[in-house]
């Protein structure tokens, strides 16, 4: 529902883009050609993080492909988004009955031999008759057959690809809610930075980001972990807002949300500098509109002050993810790109992203 209102908020934003599009360019965009992250793989047209859509993603040639993370009960990192099953396999059938008091089938209760036998599909949402897709125009659902698979199998897939092709395709995994996977008594941090150092991503020199939602974990990582294990990687801190519950917190014995909003107040990027590269913001953050005409926010711009890239979620170029009164994916990328201003966007859609830039960048 929030996401929805600040959905709107673009769509308005947009509308007065579409009406200053002459004007001159805004002295916020960014010279550099932003970089581009396949979201989840190439997840506008296969089932996201399977490894099917990151070799398509691989093929459409991003900069970075994303690997979200989670630890099964083997302590495995798997490659998926929710730490719950539900949504994109077939858990409930193979096995019911393994589902917490809460109704949700838990990532971390299963081993990796029980998550290799569920097959993955497109996310699917409860509608009034049964499952329905959550995005209608993408790979049908339970077509084929899709698998979870590993961190480990992903980056033999992207590195096995940059050999034999020839390119240098980074990755850019994001390890999610490390603050549940502490209170189930688990270090997914510490699991991540080995598992990437056993690949080789130690350093600046290897092309990686690594991102979370939890300020906390990420600066544990900058001040104890890295220099624990020798490693320097760049860190980005998304950005959410309070409200979606992205990260909760223990208190009084209830589970309340983390407020985010320090991040955006006066000295919060500041902070952020102090343990981080860049950050990731919900592309809602970036522009507002006032009185019908589009306003930056200077998130952007002030970012850059404080020598912190950014790159923006999620740009999708399905017809019902756009605005209302956004005409097209290309215009809703030149907002970002030429009035905003961002380093660098995450896609499921990376061919349209780049045909963009391509046309639009051409350095
Ligand atoms: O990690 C950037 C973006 O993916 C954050 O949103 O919820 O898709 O992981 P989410
Ligand atoms: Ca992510």
């Amino acid at each position: 529902m929030i996401k929805n209102v600040l959905v709107a908020l673009l769509s308005a934003t947009a509308i007065a883009c579409s009406a200053d599009a002459a004007a001159a360019p805004s002295s916020d965009s960014n010279p550099q050609r932003p970089i581009v992250i396949a979201h989840r793989g190439a997840s506008g047209y296969l089932p996201e993080h399977t490894l099917e859509a990151k070799a398509l993603a691989y093929a459409m040639r991003p900069d970075y492909i994303e690997q979200d993370l989670v630890l099964s009960k083997d302590n495995h990192l798997i490659v998926m988004h929710d730490i719950y099953l539900d949504n994109t396999t077939d858990v409930a059938e193979v096995f019911p009955g393994r589902a917490r008091d809460d109704g949700h089938y838990y990532t971390i209760d299963f081993t990796l031999a029980e998550l290799k036998q569920l097959n993955v599909t497109e996310t699917f949402v409860a509608g009034p008759q049964g499952p329905v897709a959550k995005y209608p125009n993408r790979f049908p659902l339970w077509k084929s057959s899709f698998q979870l698979s590993t961190l480990a199998e992903e980056i033999e897939l992207i590195q096995g690809l940059n050999r034999t092709l020839g390119y240098d395709i980074g990755i850019y995994p994001e390890i999610k809610k490390p603050h549940f996977h502490h209170r189930e008594g688990r270090d997914i941090a510490t699991l991540t930075l080995t598992k990437l150092k056993q690949y080789g991503y130690t350093g600046r020199e290897q092309k990686i980001y690594l991102q979370s939602f939890d300020a906390e974990e990420l600066q544990r990582i900058k001040r104890e972990l890295m220099p624990r294990l020798d490693m320097d990687l760049p860190l980005i801190q998304l950005i959410a807002i309070t409200a979606w519950g992205e990260k909760q917190l223990e208190v009084d014995g209830k589970l309340s949300n983390y407020d985010y909003d320090w991040m955006l107040e006066p000295g919060g990027l500041e902070r952020i500098a102090t343990y981080a590269d860049g950050i990731g913001p919900w592309l809602g953050m970036l522009a507002q509109v006032k009185e019908g005409q589009l306003h930056t926010t200077g998130l952007a711009q002030r970012a850059r002050q404080h020598q912190l890239q950014v790159h923006p979620y999620t740009f999708r170029a399905d017809p019902s993810e756009l605005p209302p009164e956004v005409e097209s994916f290309e215009r809703l990328l030149h907002i970002a790109v030429e009035r905003i201003g961002i380093d660098g966007l995450f896609t499921d859609h990376p061919d349209k992203a780049l045909s963009y830039l391509s046309r639009n960048n051409p350095q």
